[in-house]
């Protein structure tokens, strides 16, 4: 018998092979859960204690055993051992050598239960962490949309102009897809926030253990309804990297708009040194790899999010060691995504917008074509009319027949008053309605953005 197996080697002779050990493991990606484990511990051996499993004294000793390994563990002290298999073996081996009642820490439990838990705690933080750095976004997004005051920049659709909109509307875009992220993540976390602790390999226990006790030690809002659905149920990590993958779209398609607005092509922003890389061979280089790497992120997020659910699709109830392959995917997504909220935020706070560039590009007379058929309309004209007769100046004037407000002025239908709203500035300002691109109407969104965020 080697020191392996400790755990089960009741009916088993030989040791593990070192094939098995490498591919079994678990310990190198799931031992930063092991916090999650020990709170599980002190909650479940309470509980013992509790319904007259363990004695009083016993629970004390494991308890104080705990605290022990957990400091040990977080100040790299702690010594893991070959037959360490995960972090859950590591924990109770580390009890149990510091206290021998440790011997009893597990009754009632398996680690499918103990798993399921200590995940779901786990993810149960990370997602705060995560809601709170999409949060910061928003604000920054916010203080940049309220310092933005009236500038303006053509609205695009098919990345051609179409008609200007305020820079603070723009802005606000984003935030409010952030807004859904938030929403998600929160509704997430209403189905995390369940313990499976109790429920056994499978089936519950025949020893009078009290779920409800321990799910309220830990601070769950639920606990399991059935045993078999608490340990093969990863609906949860699901649903959470379901939630961080359109998150990284998000994000994605504003690292996109960074890109293209820190070209020269472009030139609506300047970014921080700070936050720019330059090429190695090409001196006057300025690149915006952050943004580059927001927009590639996604795509292992994606990843992530498909490779759990190609994982899980497949299972009989009730757990199965498949299930391992949980962690790393989730793992990864939250460090992702944190890291990548990170470096946008201080990119976009520490971006200048080129305001000036941006309003040159908004006041061409072609971008204000919707608003002279609206001028049209507001007369009396039918829209398709109204349509037909702009249309046409527009390719007069393409034609070289005259300036579009040349041509504007002189026509019938139109006259001064219309070639007025070519003027450069004039055309933002006319898309005053509810949730408009006008900077008038983005005056009380900027209010109902604000009370979603403190809402
Ligand atoms: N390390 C496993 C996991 O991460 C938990 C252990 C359950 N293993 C078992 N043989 N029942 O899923």
């Amino acid at each position: 018998m080697t020191e392996r197996g400790q755990l089960w080697h009741g009916r088993f002779e030989g040791g593990p092979s070192e094939a098995l050990q490498a591919l079994n493991d678990s310990l190198p990606f799931d031992r930063r859960m092991f916090r999650e484990d020990i709170a599980g511990s002190r909650a479940h051996v309470t509980m013992l204690a509790a319904v007259g499993l363990l004695t009083d004294l016993e629970r004390d000793e494991i308890l104080a055993a705990l605290d022990q390994v957990e400091t040990a563990i977080a100040d790299g002290s702690f010594e893991f051992a070959v037959s360490d298999e995960d972090i859950h073996t590591a924990v109770e081996r580390g009890v149990t050598e510091i206290a021998p009642a440790g011997a009893k820490m597990h009754t009632g439990r398996s680690r499918n239960d103990q798993v399921a838990t200590d995940l779901r705690l786990w993810t149960r933080s990370a997602v705060a962490e995560i809601r709170d750095l999409v949060v910061r976004l928003q604000r920054t997004l916010l203080a940049k949309a309220e310092a933005a005051g009236d500038a303006y920049l053509p609205g695009y659709t098919h990345l051609q102009q179409a008609q200007p909109v305020a820079l603070a509307h723009h802005l606000l875009a984003h935030g409010w897809a952030l807004q859904r992220d938030v929403e998600r993540l929160d509704d997430a976390a209403v189905r995390v926030d369940v313990s499976a602790l109790g429920a056994g390999a499978l089936a519950g226990s025949s020893l009078p253990l009290d779920p409800e006790m321990t799910a309220a030690e830990l601070g769950f809002a639920k606990v399991f309804d059935n045993s078999l659905d608490a340990v093969s149920d990863r609906d949860f990590v699901a649903e959470v990297l379901f939630a961080l993958s359109l998150l990284g779209v998000h994000i994605s398609r504003m690292g996109e708009e960074l890109i293209l607005w820190a070209s020269t092509e472009f030139g609506f922003v300047e970014l921080d040194d700070a936050f720019s890389t330059g090429s190695s061979m090409m001196p006057q280089k300025k690149n915006p790899d952050i943004a580059e790497l927001a927009r590639g992120k996604a795509g292992r997020l994606i990843g992530n999010l498909t490779g759990l659910l190609a994982t899980m699709k497949g299972l009989p109830l009730t757990y199965n060691k498949d299930m391992q392959e949980d962690k790393e995917p989730l793992f990864d997504a939250i460090d992702t995504v944190r890291l990548t909220l990170i470096a946008l935020d201080g990119m976009i706070e520490s971006t200048t917008f080129r305001t000036d560039a941006m309003a040159a590009q908004a006041s061409s007379p072609y971008a204000a074509a919707t608003d002279l058929a609206e001028w049209l309309v507001a007369g009396g004209m039918p829209f398709r009319s109204a349509h037909a007769v702009v249309g046409e100046q527009v390719r007069n004037a393409l034609a070289g027949e005259g300036s579009l407000p040349e041509l504007v002025a002189a026509h019938p239908d139109l006259g001064a008053e219309a070639a007025a709203l070519l003027e450069p500035g004039v055309s933002v300002t006319r898309r005053t309605t509810r949730g408009g691109g006008s900077p008038a109407a983005v005056v009380a969104q900027i209010e109902r953005f604000k009370a979603a965020l403190d809402g």
